[in-house]
């Protein structure tokens, strides 16, 4: 089945030219060969397909690629959100509560809930999903938590080491022992990556260091949560081992900077934390201009960041990050491909998946511009129309 995507005003292809990053084509057109990109080019010159569909003029965008999210859970911390806009600090604690809860819930409700989360986030465009384990915390609940995630994305990250449960809370070397010893072997069929918590309150460098080696001699490709609630040494540590991306990044040394510049690792940004914890914004401006690869996703979660919306993120990002509405695009579809290490997804080239979005928009800068509003008229997955 040939469908031809036609009528496009401004078309984000993502493939370099002429020094834009998005390869930007105006009046373009797209075909689509079942589940792949055939052909791009101008909306003139396009080739005989089975089928046609009118753009109407509007902008079309590589489908969004939300390159971090805790999806597999139970219950939520609205109060706790509460709280904090009344002036209460963030804390990593309150993620030992919504374990609680998760242990609690049956697969059939958490399965539920994950399906949920990614009907709302296709319905806002965003059409590969990277899926983190995190709130089981035990060898059957982590091992429940990744096989769940098994069911709806290739992306799954075991993310056993989020923070130390409350039964090992005065032995976390104990706890370090079981996350890389039966906990990985549980979990390790079902995982691409795997993460860590780097940070005060959750796990140290050296305890971190140990996790992502054991993931690695597995067969895991490491990430990173690091310098989210202030600096430390875990963007070095990924940087040194060679992870896809580093995720937070709120609290940037000059050293770090230089580190990533240097680096493949991409530093993924998620605005939408800072948002709900208020803590500053990071300068992706100054990132980018250093040399950085930025990405930009959701981070869904009860705690810290319970947005699904890659649109919002990439308001944050233009609004109060510095980010150009282009760069903020690039970052929110090639940027999170880049850091899922990635080459069929966020582009619009042949032999790509067809993975699009038609905006109810002329071109892309109103994602950022009308805040808020729901922009996204059609989303093709695999080049069938899911919304
Ligand atoms: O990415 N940083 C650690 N984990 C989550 C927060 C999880 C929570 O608060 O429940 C994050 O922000
Ligand atoms: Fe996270």
């Amino acid at each position: 089945m040939r469908t031809l995507l036609t009528n496009i005003a401004e078309l984000t292809t993502n493939v370099a030219v002429d020094g834009d990053p998005c390869g930007t084509l105006s009046n373009a057109a797209v075909l689509m060969e079942d589940d792949r990109i055939a052909w791009v080019g101008a909306a003139a010159d396009a080739p005989a397909s089975d089928g046609t569909v009118d753009a109407g003029g509007r902008a079309v965008i590589p489908g969004f690629v939300d390159s971090h999210s805790h999806l597999v859970f139970a219950g939520d911390r609205a109060a706790e959100f509460e709280a904090r806009m009344a002036g209460q600090k963030y804390a990593a604690g309150g993620i030992r509560s919504t374990v609680a809860a998760t242990r609690a819930a049956s697969d059939e409700e958490l399965r539920a809930r994950l399906r949920g989360f990614l009907a709302e986030m296709l319905a806002q465009g965003t059409t590969t999903v990277e899926v983190k384990s995190g709130y089981g915390l035990s060898v059957a609940d982590e091992e429940r938590l990744v096989r769940l995630a098994a069911e709806v994305t290739s992306e799954v990250t075991f993310l056993g080491a989020h923070v130390v449960p409350a039964e090992y809370a005065d032995r976390p070397d104990e706890y370090v022992d079981l996350v890389t010893g039966p906990m990985l072997d549980a979990c390790a069929p079902y995982a691409k990556w795997i993460d860590v918590f780097c940070e005060t309150g959750a796990f140290t460098v050296t305890q971190s260091r140990r996790v992502l080696e054991a993931g690695i001699a597995r067969g895991l490709a490491p990430r990173v949560h690091a310098s989210q609630l202030g600096p430390g040494d875990g963007v070095r540590l990924a940087v040194d081992l060679g992870a896809a991306s580093i995720d937070h990044g709120t609290y940037l040394t000059d050293a770090d900077i230089d580190a990533l510049a240097q680096s493949s690792t991409v530093l993924t940004l998620l605005p939408g934390v800072e948002f709900s914890t208020r803590q500053p914004y990071p300068d992706a401006r100054r990132l980018v201009d250093a040399g950085v690869t930025v990405a930009l996703a959701c981070d869904t979660n009860p705690g810290s960041s319970f947005t699904s919306s890659m649109p919002f993120c990439i308001a944050i990002a233009v609004r109060d990050m510095g980010l150009t509405p282009a760069e903020a695009v690039w970052a929110a579809t090639a940027g999170g491909a880049r850091a899922l290490r990635r080459d069929d997804v966020g582009i619009i080239a042949p032999g790509a998946r067809a993975d699009l979005v038609l905006l109810d928009a002329p071109t892309r800068v109103h994602l950022a511009y009308r805040p808020g509003v729901p922009l996204v008229r059609q989303v093709w997955k695999d080049g069938a129309t899911v919304v």
